[in-house]
């Protein structure tokens, strides 16, 4: 009998929307869609079902998290400058069960000092930064690993 596939959803935070125009020198000249796009077919490679929504509401991203209880096993959040600030968002992922992986294109730790702290990293599994265009595909790869050796 075939098993359904593990269902995971990428949620974007603030500004993303603006890929590919926005800082190109910093978070290079692919768009969110493009994005997207490379890493739904690495989750079709590894027989992941993907999701995504990109919103630059916290209230939006917190309502996500909420209505994926149950129903993803895994969440992928790039939560853009969320990420410094946003505990409702912290708090959000604390209440899903799944592996959580943090991604960022850029690597804020090289980045001006607001861009230190992470809210986001307390509760997840495990955060990939840095690798510009491939962290997407990097999250995707580490969430079918995480998925794999529950
Ligand atoms: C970002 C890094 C954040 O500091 C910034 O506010 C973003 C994008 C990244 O992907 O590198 O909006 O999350």
């Amino acid at each position: 009998m075939a098993t359904a596939a593990n269902r995971v959803l990428v949620l974007n935070g603030p500004n993303l929307n603006l890929l590919g125009e926005r800082e190109p020198q910093v978070y290079g000249t692919a768009t969110l869609a493009n994005h997207m796009d490379a890493a739904t077919s690495t989750a079709v490679e590894l027989g992941l079902q993907l999701d995504s929504l990109q919103s630059n509401s916290s209230a939006e991203i917190v309502n996500a998290v909420h209505s994926a209880r149950g129903v993803y096993d895994a969440i992928i959040i790039n939560p853009g400058a969320f990420t410094h600030y946003a505990w409702s968002i912290h708090d959000a992922l604390a209440a899903f069960s799944g592996p959580v992986v943090e991604v960022h294109l850029s690597n804020p730790s090289t980045r001006e000092v607001w861009r230190h702290e992470s809210v986001i990293a307390p509760v997840a599994s495990g955060t990939i930064a840095g690798f510009g265009g491939n962290s997407y595909v990097l999250a995707v790869q580490a969430v079918a690993r995480l998925l794999a050796s529950k």
